[in-house]
This record gives C-alpha cells, sequence and structure tokens, in this order.
C-alpha cells in the first residue's frame, strides 16, 4: 500500500536537512513533525503539551486544513508545507496584525532569496506570484481574560505540487510550477524561520518598517478595489494600510477602515 507521500509522488521531509540551516535562536528549536493533524493551528491553540514561545508544528497532512474565512485549505502530503508558529512573547505591547502582515513579508521574501521569484502581497495576507496564490497566511489567537495569551501563525505554501485541478477564487500556483525544478522543503522552512525570527526583532523595535516593506510589495495601493466580506461589498479606492495595518478605503472623501474582508480589483 501507498504511504502518504507515495501517493502524491512527494517525498519525506528530511529533519536534519532542514535542522542545519535553522540559524534561530528560539523560532523552531522545539520542532514538532506529525505526519498527519487536523490542523497545525488547532493544534497549536488549543494543545497543554506545546505551550513553548517559538514552537513549530508540521504537519504533513491536514485533515481539517483552515484557511481564512472559514475556508478549508487542501494540500498534497510530502510535496508542499503546512505548518503552524506559536508565539507566547511580548504579546501585550506590540500590535498582532502587524505579524500579519510580517509573515506574508518572511514568506515573500525567502522565496525571492531562495528562487528568485517575483513576489507581490494583497492584503491582509495573500502571497502571490503573477497574481496566481502561492501561499496563504492563517494568524488565530487565545486570550485569557481581556489578554492574548497565545498567537498561532499558519503558513501553507505551494511548494512541489504540479498542478491544482478544481475552481479557485484566486488561481493556485506552486514553487515548483514557478521556478520549474522541484525544490527543498526543508531548505525553505529554514529560511522562512531564520527570517521569521527578526522579523519578530523588527516587530517590537521599528514596527514602521513592517508596513512599509509591506506597502512596498503590494501592487494594490492607489487603486480602485472592491471588499467582499460575507454579504458586505463596498468599492473604493485602496488609500493606504494604517499604523495596525488594517485598510484604508476611500469612499467618495471619506475614508474608512476596513478590518476584514477579500480585495480584489474592480
Ligand atoms: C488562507 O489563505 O486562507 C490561509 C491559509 C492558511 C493555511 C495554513 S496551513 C497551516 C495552518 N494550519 C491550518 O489549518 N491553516 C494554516
Amino acid at each position: 500500500m501507498l504511504n502518504i507521500y507515495q501517493k502524491f509522488g512527494g517525498t519525506v521531509f528530511k529533519i536534519e536537512e532542514f535542522d542545519i540551516k535553522l540559524d534561530t535562536e528560539v523560532i523552531g528549536r522545539n520542532f514538532i513533525y506529525s505526519d498527519e493533524v487536523e490542523s497545525t493551528n488547532s493544534v497549536l491553540l488549543n494543545s497543554k503539551e506545546f505551550n513553548q514561545h517559538g514552537t513549530v508544528l508540521l504537519g504533513e497532512f491536514q485533515t481539517k486544513g483552515r484557511g481564512r474565512k472559514e475556508r478549508s485549505w487542501v494540500s498534497n502530503a510530502g510535496q508542499n508545507l503546512t505548518f503552524s508558529i506559536l508565539i507566547k512573547d511580548d504579546l501585550k505591547e506590540h500590535k498582532i496584525n502587524l505579524v500579519n502582515l510580517g509573515s506574508s513579508l518572511v514568506v515573500a521574501q525567502a522565496l525571492e532569496n531562495l528562487f528568485q521569484l517575483n513576489i507581490e502581497l494583497k492584503w491582509p495576507n495573500d502571497v502571490l506570484v503573477e497574481k496566481k496564490k502561492i501561499a496563504g497566511i492563517l494568524l488565530e489567537s487565545t486570550s485569557k481574560g481581556s489578554k492574548i495569551n497565545r498567537v498561532v501563525i499558519g503558513i501553507g505554501i505551494n511548494v512541489n505540487q504540479p498542478n491544482f485541478p478544481g475552481k479557485f477564487d484566486i488561481q493556485p500556483t506552486s514553487v515548483r510550477k514557478e521556478f520549474k525544478e522541484l525544490v527543498s522543503r526543508e531548505r525553505l522552512l529554514s529560511e522562512i524561520l531564520n527570517l521569521f525570527e527578526d522579523m519578530l526583532e523588527t516587530w517590537k523595535k521599528e514596527p514602521k518598517k513592517i508596513l512599509n516593506d509591506w506597502r512596498n510589495r503590494c501592487k494594490m495601493i492607489g487603486e480602485r478595489i472592491k471588499i467582499i466580506d460575507g454579504e458586505k461589498q463596498k468599492s473604493g479606492v485602496f488609500n493606504d494600510i494604517d499604523e495596525d495595518g488594517f485598510l484604508v478605503l476611500k469612499i467618495a472623501d471619506k475614508l474608512e477602515k476596513i478590518h476584514f474582508g477579500d480585495v480584489s480589483l474592480r
């Protein structure tokens, strides 16, 4: 019988190959690999066992992988990366939503560093190549009383998947499709975690840099856009992102802050 990797023609994740390139102090130093998991986000959000700041859980196959807005995230075992990072430090002082933007920047930077892909970011945190989606991020948190006590950043990256049958809001692509070669998932994960640790430092010390770097990678600012949030729909000009990373929409002469929604060009 085929195992979960062979089923899709994928490869077994080689932890030593990942570990040798990991250059962090805390992020990923507690690394958990699971063959099959419901959702790496759900586990890290709710687990009493995995409670350490910087813990990374890589799930080779997710039975209930989740995307934004209660969508599902489906990903082949052995070909892609689906993982979550647990953050427990300094949560009160800093703006959590900037970690959301910062995480998409980290993925963009890693894909550029290793594969010279031309990455664009779409608010709030889609990672695109030539308007196609190569990665998505789902940030979730839990609170105790009024205090956030856990933040989990879940990242799904299409790495070596050759094709994407089905219908999608945004057409998916993978590193393999864009770079035209099979690539090392281990090397990509270590690069992301290395950059992620640096990003957390920037978040604490120089949050404006995250906002500016994100602005530079978003090609939609200044464009007429449509925002859909469930039944609600709004149109206007994408004016900017504010200091918390929320979208500022200009409708006629008024500025409106948008916290949620799917953005598309009008
Ligand atoms: C999106 O684009 O809608 C976000 C997708 C996030 C998917 C990742 S895969 C790892 C982590 N676990 C989940 O259940 N979801 C995130």
